[in-house]
């Protein structure tokens, strides 16, 4: 027989940004269903947060909701704090918030730019150094990050977003490297799940009838990598892409 050797979520507090809608909102709800509590991050989706509060006292977890806007990195910390009043100290931080801005090399401006560095990179960066501060003695932590399988066949025209996502791709190496042995950062790198926000699913099928597996991912794949990397305590500065193979075409 297999020992597998795993970090336990059950009984663990999670905080998830963005937890109140879409693919957030599933991580959340894997979280639950782990039988970790959860803190519930929104900035402008309250009522969707509540929901999804909702659905996972309903799998048997404690959760709360908190609002931060992730837009002012100075206050990535607050989420840290307003967990930690609510359900204790978290353990598991999953950093999934980012904005999708429409701009190219031509077009950003420096006020642009910066906007969606401190919401996508700088961010999750606090919000990292906020929860290792935070974390208990002898209580080992795990952060995921969610990033984009795009930054290595960048997208023509998210040109500040799929930068900030490349940085978020060497933040998971670098911080990974620097908060071992006591806390894990692993990422995962998405490709077709949703369609964007203001997107139907015609726009979704569209993009992957290119993909080896020639369908829209949804939010189930991504949760069930997001799960194993914090389970899977010898794995450090990963990054596993959920893409159905589009990083191959
Ligand atoms: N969907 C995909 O197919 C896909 C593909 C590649 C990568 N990704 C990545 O996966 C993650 C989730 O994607 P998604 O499509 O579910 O995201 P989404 O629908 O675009 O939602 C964005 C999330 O970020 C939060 N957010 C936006 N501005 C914020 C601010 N100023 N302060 C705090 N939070 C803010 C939103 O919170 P509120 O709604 O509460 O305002 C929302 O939860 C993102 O990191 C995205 O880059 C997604």
């Amino acid at each position: 027989m297999v020992t597998i050797r795993e970090m336990e979520l059950h009984g663990r507090v999670g905080v998830v940004t963005g937890g109140g809608v879409r693919v957030g909102r599933s991580i959340a709800l894997g979280l639950a269903s782990a039988g970790a509590d959860v803190f519930i991050h929104y900035n402008r989706s309250a009522d969707p947060a509540e929901e999804t509060a909702a659905m996972a006292r309903d799998l048997g977890a404690r959760a709360v909701v908190g609002s931060v806007d992730l837009s002012d990195p100075s206050r990535a910390g607050d989420l840290i704090d307003l967990a930690t009043e609510q359900l204790g100290p978290p353990s598991i931080l999953v950093n999934s918030a980012s904005g999708f801005p429409t701009d190219t090399i031509g077009d950003v401006t420096l006020g642009d730019w910066r906007r969606t560095f401190d919401l996508t990179l700088a961010s999750p960066v606090f919000a990292t150094q906020a929860f290792a501060n935070a974390l208990e003695d002898d209580v080992e932590g795990a952060v995921v990050n969610i990033t984009d399988v795009r930054t290595h066949s960048p997208y023509r025209e998210h040109f500040s977003y799929i930068v900030a996502k490349g940085g978020i791709d060497t933040f998971t190496r670098a911080a990974a490297l620097q908060l071992g042995p006591r806390i894990r950062v692993n990422a995962v790198a998405l490709g077709v799940i949703l369609p964007p926000p203001g997107e139907g699913d015609a726009y979704a099928t569209r993009l992957a009838e290119e993909l080896p597996l020639a369908k829209v991912g949804g939010t189930e794949p991504v949760v069930a990598a997001v799960l194993s990397l914090l389970e899977n305590d010898f794995v450090t500065g990963e990054i596993v892409r959920v893409d159905g193979g589009g990083h191959l075409v």
